[in-house]
């Protein structure tokens, strides 16, 4: 069985950091979330994956490498344009076909692996086998409505929902789906999308198992399903202090100091993890907060936060709190006259001040 993971898009839904790069590359708890999606299929046994990538190709490149850190081989396949799901794993036909594949949506996080639904595929040999959970927002989704356990219709984003049951980003395919994709046509996004192949599956008689998941999943397109998924990874850390943490500082609970760091007069409470490099003085780090690699944050307090890598954070007034804060940024109180706010913030920045 192969991999094909999608980490092309434009993720639109988290700019500004997507300005400048690639949303799949955001980190969750100091790792990027594609490493995760990768993670997960060597855990079920997939070793051959096909990489979608866009625009933001060469940093992903970058960052993965050929697989062998992981113990995969990574072929990357280039999509012209982000036009759907669909018309990735079209793209990607020649690296798959004719085996059976898993597909995983690289911004998509899922607790507990896919050992488990792997397995049953093989056994079972179903043409699809989809995953699905309940969602309290179902429109935003693709949504399965089932008769008795089984699927009898798939929408993509609908309108008026059939159920709360949302198509989760992993999916199994065998190449039956090429078939399908090629019956069906651009939705009103113009994108070809896997929800209307599916859903020519089931209409067709070919079998579309579906599976529900019951750990929890996340799609971090979006700063608050970020933030979620950030506080789900952290709650799995362990206590780990590799830096230094001097001076009257306290490290509460589960948290990862990396080597390097340091934590001098600071109260770092857990789940929480400091990068390599980073500095931390006369601060208080609160639960559920990542502090990239290098970043610098002084006589302020930050919690519940994702904080990217060379950022400096000092003399804040307030505490920071559900932020992501991109790479290299700073933030700080002045005492420049007159008193006032100076910001030069990117597009599509949102600020919150008081
Ligand atoms: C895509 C799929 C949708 C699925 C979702 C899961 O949505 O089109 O069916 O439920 O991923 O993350 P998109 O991220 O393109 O809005």
């Amino acid at each position: 069985m192969k991999g094909l993971i999608l980490a092309g898009g434009k993720g639109t839904r988290l700019r500004p950091i997507t300005h400048t790069s690639a949303k799949q590359l955001v980190p969750v708890a100091n790792k990027p979330i594609l490493f995760y999606a990768i993670e997960t299929l060597k855990e079920a046994g997939i070793d051959e994956i096909g990489m979608i990538i866009g625009d933001t190709g060469p940093e992903v490149k970058a960052a993965v490498g050929d697989g062998s850190r992981w113990g995969v081989r990574i072929t990357y396949i280039p999509q012209e344009a982000p036009l759907g799901l669909a018309h990735a794993v079209q793209t990607a036909r020649d690296f798959l076909y004719p085996d059976p594949f898993v597909m995983f949506l690289g911004d998509n996080l899922i607790k507990g692996g896919i050992v488990s639904f792997v397995e049953r595929f093989r056994t079972s040999r179903p043409n699809a086998l989809i995953l699905l959970t309940h969602v309290p927002n179902p429109q935003e989704f693709g949504v399965a409505e089932l008769v008795e356990g089984r699927v009898v219709n798939l929408v993509e984003k609908p309108k008026e929902p059939k159920s709360d049951l949302a198509l989760v980003g992993v999916y199994l395919f065998d190449h039956h789906i090429f078939e399908a994709i090629s019956h069906i046509t651009p939705s009103w996004r113009n994108e070809l999308e896997i929800t209307d192949a599916i859903q020519w599956l089931v209409k067709s008689g070919f079998t579309v198992e579906p599976h529900l998941v019951e750990g929890w999943w996340k799609d971090t397109g979006k700063l608050a399903d970020l933030l979620e998924a950030n506080r789900l990874i952290l709650e799995d850390v362990c206590h780990e202090v590799r830096g230094a943490v001097r001076g009257c500082s306290r490290v509460e609970g589960r948290v990862v100091v990396e080597e390097g760091a340091e934590v001098v007069d600071s109260l770092v409470r857990g789940p929480a993890v400091i990068g390599a490099g980073a500095r931390i003085v006369n601060s208080f780090i609160g639960p559920f907060t990542s502090v990239a690699d290098g970043v610098t944050i002084e006589n302020s307090e930050v919690e519940h936060s994702i904080i990217l890598a060379g950022s400096t954070i000092r003399n804040l007034g307030g505490r920071l709190v559900d932020s992501l804060v991109g790479k290299n940024v700073e933030i700080q109180r002045t005492e420049a006259k007159p008193r006032a706010y100076r910001l030069m913030v990117g597009d599509n920045s949102q600020v919150g001040v008081i």
